[in-house]
């Protein structure tokens, strides 16, 4: 039996129920509206789940700050801090593809404590607290034992933006294509997270991602026992604007690649 905090049990649950919801719409979309481009979109799945996480966590823990995708933020003072992304993978969903999940995770003092992401369609449900694991359905999981690039797969993302970086994240991934056993584009990057977490993947790279897509996903990653820095190796900042996440052994590898001077330009 799994010891889980009360913080951990409530976002679990509080993530399944968004998850159901988002389920009452799968297959089901009908209008999508635009955000910054034609490629940024949102459902009444993304808001209605919204919707329902903020007003639970209002509910339960109303002098809590709560920073979520498509709403303002909610700052009290409180050393507690909820960051969600209330539908990842909104491409996907609206293309009745079933890679998508609820990303929720809980700050305390600026440091994670507790990410949750769940991935309706499969009824998968990952969890991880500081200090005690990472879990799928309440099984431990831990990262991929791969010590090579050459005998990895990657996963990466790539933007909604299509800036004068564009091009070159293309050449990137040729490189990285080319060193490994092949890369995936799935479209949600909570869970390319959580599948390095479980060793589906052995790293993940991408840019301009932001803190409600990665902080959840960042947690598990670490307490399966893998690593999530920035393109550097430093210490990832909350933000996602290059993150790198690895079963730690092939690390190294990555960095060196992704800090060559012709990338510098992602900087
Ligand atoms: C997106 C997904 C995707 C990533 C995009 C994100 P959204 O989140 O995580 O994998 O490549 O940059 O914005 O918009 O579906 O919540
Ligand atoms: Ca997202
Ligand atoms: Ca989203």
């Amino acid at each position: 039996m799994i010891n889980i905090s009360e913080y951990t049990k409530f976002a679990i649950d509080i993530a399944k129920k968004a998850g159901s919801l988002q389920m009452l719409y799968f297959g089901n979309i009908t209008e999508i509206k635009k955000k910054s481009n034609h490629i940024d979109i949102l459902t009444e799945a993304d808001t209605k789940s919204e919707e329902l996480i903020i007003n639970e966590i209002k509910l339960k823990y109303p002098n809590h700050s709560i920073i979520s995708e498509e709403s303002p933020d909610i700052h009290n003072d409180s050393e507690y801090k909820w960051i969600i992304d209330p539908l990842d993978g909104t491409t996907n969903f609206t293309h009745n593809l079933p890679i998508f999940a609820v990303s929720i995770a809980l700050l305390k003092n600026n440091n994670i404590i507790s990410g949750v992401v769940y991935n309706a369609a499969a009824d998968k449900c990952f969890h991880a607290e500081i200090n005690k694991g990472s879990y799928l359905n309440n099984e431990k999981i831990n990262v991929s034992s791969s010590s090579t690039l050459s005998d990895s797969l990657l996963a990466t993302g790539f933007p909604y933006l299509h800036d004068s970086r564009y091009d070159l994240s293309f050449t990137l991934f040729k490189v990285f294509y080319d060193q490994t056993r092949g890369i995936r584009r799935l479209g949600a990057a909570a869970l390319d997270l959580c599948f390095v977490a479980m060793g589906r993947f052995d790293g993940f790279y991408e840019f301009e991602l932001n803190s409600w897509d990665i902080v959840a996903g960042t947690l598990i990653v670490k307490e399966a026992g893998g690593i999530v820095t920035d393109w550097d190796g430093n210490e990832v900042p909350l933000n996602g604007k290059r993150i790198l996440a690895s079963n730690k052994k092939i690390h190294k590898e990555m960095t060196t690649i992704l800090t060559k001077d012709k990338y510098k330009i992602f900087y």
